[in-house]
Order: structure tokens, then C-alpha cells, then sequence
């Protein structure tokens, strides 16, 4: 516990510095997202924010990389260093957990379940589906870390893959 508070005091110092350096810090509500982490985790799906998953999540996932919703997902450890840092400095201060375990899915968590319980039905099943991992089809500027309502716009019908 005492590592893990150490950890969380060092890397929020580094997203502060981050957030102040950046030219898109003025537009999106918190820290931007890291480029290396960008790199690493936004390759198959969109980098999801540090703020969605509590730091125990964030572990949670870094931890079963090799076996990562099916796909191998591993990253060597000193590419990882920084991402870890990264994710546990801006993780959700809320936990993401469900009866004591870290969930690994965004998308089981209680606040996501809260935030689209008004999403359309439709939108969430056949022939429409969205996938609610696939920020993008909705927030159209998730791949930057940004989620206002600003850039919100449901799929029309038939539009979405
Ligand atoms: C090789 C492809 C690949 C890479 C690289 C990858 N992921 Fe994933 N990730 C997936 C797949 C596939 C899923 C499951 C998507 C689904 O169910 O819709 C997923 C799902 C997730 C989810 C859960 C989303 C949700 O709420 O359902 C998180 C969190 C996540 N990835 C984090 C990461 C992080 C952090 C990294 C970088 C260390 C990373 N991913 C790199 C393929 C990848
Ligand atoms: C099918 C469309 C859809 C998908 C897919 C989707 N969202 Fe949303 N999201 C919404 C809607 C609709 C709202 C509610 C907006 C409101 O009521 O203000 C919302 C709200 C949010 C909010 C709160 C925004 C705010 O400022 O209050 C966050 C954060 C968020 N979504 C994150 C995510 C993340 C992360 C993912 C992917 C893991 C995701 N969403 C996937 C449609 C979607």
C-alpha cells in the first residue's frame, strides 16, 4: 500500500507537468493522454483515459497483458514503466471493483453503467450494435482523450458497423 501511494504522488507530479506542457491541456478536461501510451495501448482500440479505471484496475490489466481479452497484448517492462505510471497518476480515485475485485472492463464498471443507462436500446443490439468499448462510434473524439457532450453523436440507424 505504502509503494502504491508513492507511485500515485510521483506520477501525478509527472501528469501535472504533462497537463501544463501540452497545447490540447486548455481543451480536454484532464491530463492529456500520454503519447507512449498512445502508442502502446491505442493501437488496437482507442488509448482509453487513465480516469476511467480506478489504479487497482489499471494494475489489474497491465498485470494479464499476455492474455488480454483474447489477444496477446504484452509490452516489454521498460516500455511498460511509463504507462504504468502514467495510468496509476490519473487513474479514477473511486473504486472499479465488483465485490472486492478489480474489474478489468470499463464497461462493467457502475459509473459507465450510470453515465449510458439512457442510451438508446437499439444502440446496443443487433442490427445496430455498438460495441461499449468502441468509445469512438459515440464520442467522436475519444481517440484524444475527450468525452464532453460536445463531441457526443449517437449513430443513426444502420450507420454503425
Ligand atoms: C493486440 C491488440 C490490443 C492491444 C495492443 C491492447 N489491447 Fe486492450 N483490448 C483488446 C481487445 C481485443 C479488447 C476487448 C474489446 C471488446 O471486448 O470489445 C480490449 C479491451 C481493453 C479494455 C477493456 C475495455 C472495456 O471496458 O470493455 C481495457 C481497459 C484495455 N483493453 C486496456 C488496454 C491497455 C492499457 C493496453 C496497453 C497496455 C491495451 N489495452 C492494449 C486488444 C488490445
Ligand atoms: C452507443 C454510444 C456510446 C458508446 C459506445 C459509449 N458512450 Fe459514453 N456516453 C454516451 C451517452 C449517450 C452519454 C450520456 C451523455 C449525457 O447524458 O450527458 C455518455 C456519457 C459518457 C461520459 C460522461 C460524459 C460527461 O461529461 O458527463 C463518459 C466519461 C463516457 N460516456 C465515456 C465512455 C467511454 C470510456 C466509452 C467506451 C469504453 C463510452 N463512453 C462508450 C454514449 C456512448
Amino acid at each position: 500500500m505504502k509503494t502504491c501511494i508513492r507511485i500515485l504522488i510521483v506520477s501525478s507530479a509527472v501528469a501535472v507537468a504533462s497537463l501544463t506542457a501540452g497545447p490540447s491541456a486548455a481543451k480536454s478536461r484532464h491530463a492529456p493522454l500520454l503519447p507512449a501510451y498512445v502508442e502502446e495501448c491505442g493501437s488496437c482500440h482507442i488509448a482509453f483515459p487513465g480516469r476511467m479505471l480506478d489504479a487497482a484496475s489499471w494494475i489489474a490489466v497491465l498485470e494479464g497483458l499476455e492474455q488480454h481479452f483474447g489477444v496477446d497484448a504484452s509490452v516489454d517492462a521498460k516500455t511498460l514503466e511509463p504507462i504504468r505510471a502514467y495510468l496509476a497518476g490519473t487513474a479514477r480515485s473511486k473504486p472499479t471493483t465488483a465485490g472486492g475485485v478489480p474489474l478489468l472492463r470499463i464497461t462493467e464498471t457502475r459509473w459507465f453503467r450510470h453515465e449510458h443507462d439512457e442510451v438508446p436500446q437499439r444502440l446496443w443490439q443487433e442490427p445496430d450494435a455498438v460495441k461499449p468499448a468502441d468509445c469512438a462510434a459515440c464520442h467522436r473524439s475519444a481517440a484524444t482523450g475527450s468525452y464532453s457532450e460536445h463531441d457526443l453523436r449517437l449513430p443513426k440507424k444502420g450507420e454503425a458497423k
